[in-house]
């Protein structure tokens, strides 16, 4: 019987798990067998597999994270790493693999169609929603919608206790998750790794919207956004395997800096891991039901090297190295729709 091998890798994200039960309910009806290959990159090293039947997919498509597991691992930063994943590929008999990841994930497939492991399908996954070629990931919407509810909810305590409240969401390199929450929460101000962050002018807009009666004000930042000078704010300074520092805290530091020029009580809220965990949105789990199917037809007609991806309301396939070969950052034209109501 014919083989179809899958991996998640990269942060996790919900709707992993309604792409695996759609690639694993496709292949079977197309009469494939699949093997789940564990935590990323890091199973096909390693040749650490699970069976994929009906049986193990069963229930599976509420479920935030990946009951594959997922990792950070780089095959090209690991000695041996690719000549590995050439040898496991062979060696459990796969017809096709199907990738399930971002930006790291996506790039090592798309690196790997050329050094010798033609047959890839790639499939976009990230909160992030920085995928170019793609108008959405799943993954985005429902951490757009969890990060909009935790809005709303600290909309309740800053009102009632008067203070600038930030709230630091994720968002690497691009700031889509902070400029749509903060557009349907209604943000006073917005700041994305896209924008050098004026402290005078986030200072100035607070003060503005004060000065016409009002005690409170929202403030979501990505966490990779930058002050002019340039330097991220971070957890952790050692580089993973694709070269990512660990983010977070602009939000504390913004928010001393928001305290000690207007002089108004400054609270920090972190999102962190949150926005990526809990159940999939509808939204999510039919993109991510869509993506495993379309992912298993091009097997099928082995259009190999491309990833499936949403244009408009249609699913298509594009060149996986021309999803990765530059990120979306954040559409101007939606940012300026956010600004009006700064201030
Ligand atoms: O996968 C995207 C993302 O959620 C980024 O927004 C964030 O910077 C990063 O992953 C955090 O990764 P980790 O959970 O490995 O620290």
């Amino acid at each position: 019987m014919p083989r179809i091998g899958i991996l998640t890798g990269g942060g996790d994200c919900p709707g992993l798990n309604p792409v695996i039960r759609a690639v694993v309910r496709k292949a079977i009806n197309e009469g494939y067998e699949v093997i789940g290959f564990k935590n990323g990159w890091k199973g096909l090293i390693e040749n650490d597999t699970m069976a994929l039947d009906l049986a193990s997919i069963s229930g599976i498509l509420p479920k935030g994270g990946t009951i594959l597991g997922t990792s950070r691992t780089n095959p090209y930063k690991k000695e041996g790493g690719v000549a590995k994943v050439k040898e496991n590929f062979q060696k459990m008999d796969l017809n096709a693999l199907v990738a399930v990841g971002g930006e790291d994930t996506l790039g090592v497939a798309s690196k790997l169609t050329k050094d010798g492991i033609s047959n890839i399908v790639g499939v976009p996954k990230t909160i992030d929603n920085d995928l170019s070629s793609t108008d959405y990931t799943f993954g985005f919407d429902t951490a757009l919608n969890t990060a909009t509810e935790c809005i709303d909810r600290l909309h309740t305590t800053a009102e009632s206790h008067h203070r600038v409240m930030v709230v630091e969401v994720m968002g690497r390199h691009a700031g889509w998750i902070a400029v749509e929450s903060g557009i349907a929460g209604g943000a006073d101000f917005i700041l994305i790794p896209e924008l050098p962050i004026d402290i005078e002018e986030v200072c100035a807009s607070i003060k503005k919207r004060h000065s016409r009666g009002k005690t409170f004000s929202i403030i979501v930042v990505s966490e990779g956004a930058q002050f002019k000078e340039g330097t991220f704010v971070l957890q952790e300074e050692k580089l993973d395997e694709f070269g990512h520092v660990r983010l977070g805290g602009i939000g504390e530091k913004l928010a001393g800096e928001i305290e000690k020029k207007t002089g108004y009580e400054t609270r920090v809220t972190v999102l962190g891991h949150i926005q990526r965990g809990g159940t999939p949105t509808a939204f999510d789990r039919i993109l991510g039901t869509r993506f495993g199917i379309r992912a298993v037809e091009l097997v099928k007609q082995k259009k190999f090297g491309r990833m499936v991806a949403l244009s408009g309301n249609k699913i298509i396939d594009v060149p996986l190295e021309n999803a990765v070969a530059a990120l979306k950052t954040v559409d101007m034209e939606l940012y300026e729709v956010a600004k009006v109501f700064f201030g």
